[in-house]
């Protein structure tokens, strides 16, 4: 049950370690050849996500190109709406999108919150298929979006720039939106808790849109909910599971995430890591390599890894990009970046 590379596991757990571990957001996608390949006899992205078998192969995919020190389990963090009664569609080229919309607390009195063993098992199971093929090779990432991020997308219906559909709710009808936001952490939780049964290593909550509220409106409406998770999602095993907690365009927010019961705080490329190191004193660090540097050449893609290894120092420090690859990335840049991570 050992892992042969447990290097993420030990400093997510805030030990000192031999060596900076790597891995990057959205590693298992796109910018794989053999990926869109896989996709391509999927027929659709929700199929590939909802076949425990496809969605192993291409969890493993980047572990054996970049050889990263960790697989993240291929999914999406819109499966939890799918799972409270809300569907979504992926459209190429233009990306998620619901047909149906919550925005009142009719349309929330529709939904339910999600039984992760029933509603997600098949995430479950792509886990546990996982766990078996990586054969303890690096250890298995489990995800989900922050209550907020989620609500976005649930009421906004599709990808925004504003989502002010989303943030017009936080001021027109506060109650019905806490209300869909407790209902969201509910799900997020037993789902979290059943990924960590099925034999994740570590979790991350993706707070992708944390960056269009005000500081005081984040404090309202995101942080107490994922407050809730970091306290609730451990107590699903007897092992010791590290939490990360990346809030996307939150630079306002670091101390506050900092305190709360998670391990480890994912950074943007817009955080100095200095002053993010003085705001968040106690925990790990994650990030925060702008994803277009991997449209540099390589010369330079390993001048601003040693730049960003520097900034940080080299321990209770996780490096990867500061949000997603980028899918027209050049698989060789991203090699590079996990290469030049371990050669410093
Ligand atoms: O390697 C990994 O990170 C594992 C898989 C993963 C996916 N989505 C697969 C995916 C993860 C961790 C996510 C998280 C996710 N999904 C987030 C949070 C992280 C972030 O990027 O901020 C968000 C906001 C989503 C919602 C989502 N899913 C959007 C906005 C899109 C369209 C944009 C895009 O990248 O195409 C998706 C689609 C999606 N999720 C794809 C993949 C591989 C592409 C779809 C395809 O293959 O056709």
């Amino acid at each position: 049950m050992t892992l042969q590379n447990d290097l993420l596991l030990r400093t997510a757990r805030g030990e000192l370690t031999e060596r900076v571990p790597v891995w990057m957001m959205r590693q298992a996608g796109r910018v794989l050849p053999q990926y869109r390949a896989v996709r391509e006899r999927a027929g659709s992205f929700i199929t590939l996500a909802k076949t425990p078998e496809l969605a192993a192969e291409v969890t493993i995919q980047p572990v054996d190109a970049f050889d990263v020190d960790a697989a993240i389990i291929f999914s999406d963090i819109l499966v939890v709406p799918e799972a409270m009664g809300l569907p979504y569609e992926m459209i190429e080229s233009r990306g998620p999108v619901f047909p149906s919309t919550v925005r009142s607390q009719a349309d929330l009195s529709r939904l339910r919150v999600a039984d992760a063993e029933s509603d997600l098992g098949y995430v479950l199971d792509a886990i546990k298929l996982t766990k078996k093929e990586l054969n303890n090779r690096v250890p298995l990432i489990g995800f989900a979006g922050a209550p907020f991020t989620i609500f976005c997308y649930m009421t906004e219906g599709k990808g925004s720039k504003t989502f002010s559909v989303a943030k017009k709710l936080l001021y027109t009808d506060p109650n019905f939106a806490h209300a869909l936001l407790q209902q969201i952490t509910d799900s997020t939780i037993a789902y979290l808790q059943a990924q960590i049964r099925a034999g994740v290593d570590l979790v991350q909550i993706f707070d992708s849109w944390a960056g269009i509220l005000s500081p005081e409106q984040y404090r309202t409406f995101s942080l107490p909910y994922i407050k809730q998770i970091c306290d609730l999602v451990g107590s699903a095993s007897d092992r010791d599971i590290p939490v990360t907690v990346f809030a996307k365009g939150a630079f306002f927010a670091r101390h506050e995430i900092g305190q709360l019961s998670c391990d480890v705080v994912g950074l943007d490329w817009n955080m100095d890591p200095k002053e993010s190191r003085e705001l968040i004193p106690d925990r790990v660090l994650q990030g925060n390599l702008d994803p277009c540097v991997l449209y540099a050449d390589f010369t330079q893609i390993r001048a601003e890894v040693k730049q960003m290894l520097s900034n940080f120092g080299h321990q209770h420090y996780i490096a990867n990009l500061g949000h997603g690859i980028y899918p027209d990335t050049d698989p060789d840049k991203a090699r590079c970046f996990v290469d030049a991570v371990k050669e410093m």
